[in-house]
């Protein structure tokens, strides 16, 4: 059966007391020195395949092979953002800013499933903190742009940086009053900008929380290999896609949504025969890149319209090789992730490895990865043959002028932390350390 979000109006009712939201968006000018790169085809998802192949090739380094300059990108966009705080009692002068990573957006941070149990934004209120979560540049409902040239991580560090100066000088009119300390928390390659952040700008940050990350590359290749990447507008075609995938909307018009494509592949079976029962097919279904057609598909929601360019991972089973742990995640959640996922440009994967390699942060770090993570860790962050107690404690080397460094491992956890069963154990422990480290709420 497809999954169910079940709230009962009692818990929304204390929720409600506990924390307020509001959306909206923020205008950002930046300027960014970054890539300029050659571009390659990326219609079709056999050229997105080809991407791959050339990108996790242990003989060259595509993104040496496709850099032809260096330009500085001027521009005006907007970022969206989710802004939360205590509904009672002062907002604070502390504020978390929350940066999602690969394939996710802002909701990362809020997941509504199961009465908001998976919650960041839930335990950090409670703990008095405000928090802004923001879609990165190019993602979600923050402005998109050319995926080679335009979206790359120099941009996104910089939109992240301004919106962080806005929020110390009480510059973003939705928001009643300034911060005197910011928080940056991200997860993966949010970490990734939150760590090039304070290099770049060592005062600008209060304390950093990197989650789902380390400086070990190697096993980004395995990563990208194991995703098997596709065109997003192809493989969401009513989601990620545009008015052109009319056609496409016609023919799949009965089946737009869960239990109808059920039905629908049932009844299909039957008439050659086959007598599955709809668990089955759900089951058949709900794993393969069959149910990407439709999935996350919602009428009266604009399709978010990315070019080619942009790319997603297949299918579930995808997603949980890199970054879901069997056994120790709710497949129902999994399935939601599935369905909200966010795409990932040509220039943010080419320029992903290309942070400062180390920061003269002089605050807190705590690097908080789950001891399962693929990307950063091979699924294994122990497998340091005796070197250092993991592999993520080895990034305290990219901080030397660091007061304090952590780095925590999660147990039962892969990368995408906020989608596992104890991840709320693990909110309260940052909430806990930051309070620790003089940035109690
Ligand atoms: C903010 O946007 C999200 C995503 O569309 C929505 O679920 C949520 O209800 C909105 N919250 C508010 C307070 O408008
Ligand atoms: C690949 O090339 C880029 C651009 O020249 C460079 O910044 C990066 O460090 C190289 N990566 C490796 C692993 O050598
Ligand atoms: C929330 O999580 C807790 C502990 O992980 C669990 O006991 C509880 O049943 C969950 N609540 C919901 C609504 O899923
Ligand atoms: C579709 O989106 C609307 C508006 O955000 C929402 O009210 C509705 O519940 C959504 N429908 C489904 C099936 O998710
Ligand atoms: C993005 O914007 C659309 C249209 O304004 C809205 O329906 C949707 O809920 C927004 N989504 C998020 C994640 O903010
Ligand atoms: C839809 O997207 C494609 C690919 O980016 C683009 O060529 C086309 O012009 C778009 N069509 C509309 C109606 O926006
Ligand atoms: C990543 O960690 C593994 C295991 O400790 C180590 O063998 C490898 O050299 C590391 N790679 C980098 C780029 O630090
Ligand atoms: C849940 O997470 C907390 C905080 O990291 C940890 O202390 C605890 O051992 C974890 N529990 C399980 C069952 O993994």
């Amino acid at each position: 059966m497809a999954p169910h979000v079940s709230f009962t109006l009692l818990a929304l009712a204390g929720l409600a007391a506990a924390k307020t939201c509001t959306n909206f968006t923020i205008p950002v000018s930046i300027s960014a020195r970054q890539g300029l790169f050659k571009t390659i085809p990326v219609e079709s998802n056999l050229d997105i395949t080809t991407f791959s192949q050339a990108f996790t090739n242990i003989g060259q380094n595509y993104t040496k092979e496709l850099l032809q300059d260096y330009q500085t990108l001027n521009g005006d966009y907007k970022i969206s953002a989710k802004f939360c705080h205590p509904s009672s009692g002062s907002d604070g002068s502390i504020i978390q800013v929350l940066t999602h990573g690969i394939g996710f957006d802002k909701t990362y941070w809020d997941l509504s499933f199961n009465d908001y149990n998976y919650s960041y934004v839930e335990a950090a209120v409670k703990a008095g903190y405000s928090t802004l979560a923001i879609d990165r540049l190019g993602i979600g409902n923050s402005s998109h742009g050319d995926p080679f040239n335009t979206i790359q991580a120099s941009a996104e560090v910089q939109a992240l940086n301004t919106i962080t100066t806005k929020l110390r000088k009480g510059e973003i009119s939705e928001i009643s009053h300034s911060f005197d300390k910011v928080i940056h928390v991200g997860h993966s390659f949010g970490s990734v900008q939150s760590y090039w952040l304070s290099a770049l700008y060592p005062d600008n940050t209060d304390g950093l929380v990197l989650t789902g990350w380390s400086t070990n590359g190697s096993y980004v290749p395995i990563t990208v290999a194991s995703l098997n990447m596709h065109s997003a507008r192809l493989n969401q075609p009513l989601r990620f896609g545009n008015a052109s995938n009319e056609g496409l909307l016609k023919s799949l018009g009965a089946y737009a949504s869960g239990d109808a494509l059920v039905r629908g592949v049932q009844s299909l079976l039957k008439s050659v025969g086959v007598d599955l029962s709809s668990q089955t097919v759900w089951e058949d279904i709900a794993t393969t890149e069959v149910v990407d057609l439709i999935n996350g598909y919602n009428k009266t929601v604009e399709a978010l319209d990315y070019p080619s360019g942009y790319m997603t991972w297949s299918d579930l089973t995808a997603n949980q090789y890199a970054f879901l742990l069997q056994g120790f995640y709710d497949v129902a959640l999994g399935l939601v992730a599935e369905s909200t996922k966010q795409p990932v440009t040509v220039g943010e994967w080419l320029t992903i490895g290309s942070a400062p390699s180390s920061s003269s942060f002089s605050g807190p770090v705590l690097v908080f990865t789950g001891d399962h993570d693929v990307p950063f860790c091979g699924g294994d962050c122990y497998a340091t043959g005796g070197t250092a107690d993991s592999i993520p404690a080895l990034s305290a080397a990219a901080f030397p002028k660091t007061n304090s460094f952590e780095a925590y491992i999660q147990p039962n956890t892969a990368h995408g932390l906020n989608v596992h069963y104890n991840a709320t154990a693990g909110y309260q422990y940052i909430q806990g350390w930051l309070g620790s480290h003089g940035l109690a709420a």
